[in-house]
């Protein structure tokens, strides 16, 4: 067993800070506690960590040096992008060294013919985004944390985003991954191909990981073609099976549903009161819809809304990218946090589409009852069936008793427990609830056969040993 003081360092500390300045340079080794605690708070409040040391490599062979003094000292490792991650993956467990990947840096590389990207896994979304678009393309995964949000921390977390209905998630854009193994041996697959059966999909192994298995240190991803001309669209709606098929009609119609987001009236007036903005559609019908559609014009979309009166209450059309309206979508995260007076309960579920409807009423009453005093605010990327559910202003004794009873309810209805923030520290006590024994078991000894030693990101998916 390792003996730590009461700053959660381990025995020995001194040495391994010796170690990693001789590696990353002392500068890049951070142990003053002023300068860790923006490392060492996750962006919601809600996870902390009392860690020491903060590493800072500037490159694939520097976090390999790491690991691998780090696995001979049997110091835990935990790797972290833009911290950026709502379920308190990139937070480390006491005594842990914190791998920061923001060093990891460069121009990215655009392959415009066969429509790639290669760049080290500290590059942002946006970053990323801006040198796709100098080529024409753009990057298949968005988000609204774009900004902060790192190539590696999406590959970790396997973020799935606001264009998921339309390109798919992180792991369907990952066509290769470097990666450092717990011991510090470099993993490369490096082929730009689409086609390429050579054995285990260990990029889609590692995309999802959530910093278990190896530390990512570059990416080779597909892009997706330039935005075509688009409407957006803001509507209010009754019920949220009038929100599913106004998709339908659409496609129907002819058009490309390019994104689809559910909201409802608690979490708009929100997002309005604190931009101190009207709404520009929704009045207090219970939900409002933002879907965003191309292979059209604004005269089609029009002509569906006018052919809608039995689902839409109220709307307002803009030509894409409609920024005024996908801001009041992607207000809510900032909006939500700002509101509550605890440290929000940030769950993130999917159920089978036709069950939604039904799903987010149960989880309204659901928390109502177990968390009388609580605001529940709940949005999501409807088609994809994943729904964002918030709990506002809840005791801190109920936050458990909270998420028990959603995820009870989701997993009655045949759902997940975590479409796309992962498991992270936050839903380790319910990981039987979205996976079987066997299954668990399967990805226990995937687990140890990377990591026999247990280093990567203890206390993350699996419980610390
Ligand atoms: C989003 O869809 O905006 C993100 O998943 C963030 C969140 O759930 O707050
Ligand atoms: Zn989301």
């Amino acid at each position: 067993m390792t003996t730590r003081d009461g700053h959660g360092r381990a025995a020995g500390h001194e040495d391994v800070v010796r170690a990693l300045s001789a590696v990353v340079g002392t500068a890049n080794v951070l142990t003053d506690p002023a300068t860790v605690t923006g490392y060492t708070t996750d962006w919601t409040g809600r996870y902390r960590s009392d860690v020491a040391v903060v590493v800072r490599p500037a490159g694939t062979d520097e976090v390999a040096q790491v690991l691998r003094l780090c696995h001979a000292a049997d110091v835990p490792v935990t790797a972290q992008g833009g911290n950026t991650g709502l379920v308190g993956g990139g937070i480390p467990a006491p005594g842990a060294v914190l791998l920061s990947t923001r060093r990891l840096l460069g121009a990215p590389i655009v392959d415009a013919v066969g429509q790639t990207i290669e760049a080290a896994a500290g590059v942002t979304v946006a970053e990323a985004d801006r040198a796709a678009r100098e080529h024409g393309l753009r990057m298949g995964v968005d988000l609204a944390s774009r900004e902060s949000a790192t190539l590696g921390g999406i590959v970790a977390t396997n973020a799935g985003g606001i264009r998921m209905i339309r390109h798919g998630n992180t792991r369907r854009q990952l066509l290769g991954v470097e990666a450092v193994v717990a011991d510090g041996r470099v993993l490369r697959r490096w082929q730009p191909l689409v086609k390429d059966n050579v054995g285990y999909d260990l990029p889609g192994l590692l995309c999802g990981s959530e910093g278990t298995l190896a530390v990512v240190t570059a990416v080779l991803m597909r892009l997706v073609g330039p935005a075509p001309p688009a409407q957006v669209v803001l509507a209010a709606v009754d019920r949220v099976d009038a929100a599913v098929e106004f998709c339908r009609r659409a496609a129907r119609h002819g058009l490309t549903v390019e994104a689809a987001e559910l909201m409802t009236a608690a979490g708009v007036g929100l997002v309005a009161g604190r931009t101190a903005s009207a709404l520009p559609a929704g009045g207090k019908a219970p939900f409002s819809i933002l879907v965003e559609v191309s292979g059209g014009t604004t005269d089609d979309v029009v002509e569906i809304l006018g052919a809608a009166d039995d689902l839409v209450v109220d709307a307002v059309v803009d030509e894409a990218p409609g920024r005024r309206l996908w801001q009041i979508r992607e207000g809510h995260t900032e909006a939500i946090a700002r509101s509550s007076a605890t440290p929000v309960v940030k769950l993130d579920v999917a159920v089978p589409l036709g069950t939604m409807g039904p799903v987010v009423d149960a989880i309204t009453a659901g928390i109502a009852e177990c968390a009388p005093g609580a605001r529940c605010v709940q949005f999501g990327h409807f088609l994809d069936g994943n729904i964002h559910v918030n709990v506002l202003d809840v005791p801190p004794d109920l936050a458990g008793p909270v998420t028990e009873t959603v995820f009870t309810l989701v997993a009655r209805y045949r759902g997940s427990i975590s479409a796309e923030h992962g498991i992270g520290r936050a839903k380790l006590p319910w990981l039987s609830l979205g996976r079987e024994p066997v299954d668990i078991e399967v990805m226990r000894s995937i687990k140890h056969a990377l990591d026999p030693r247990g280093i990567l990101n203890p206390g993350v998916l699996f419980p610390a040993p």
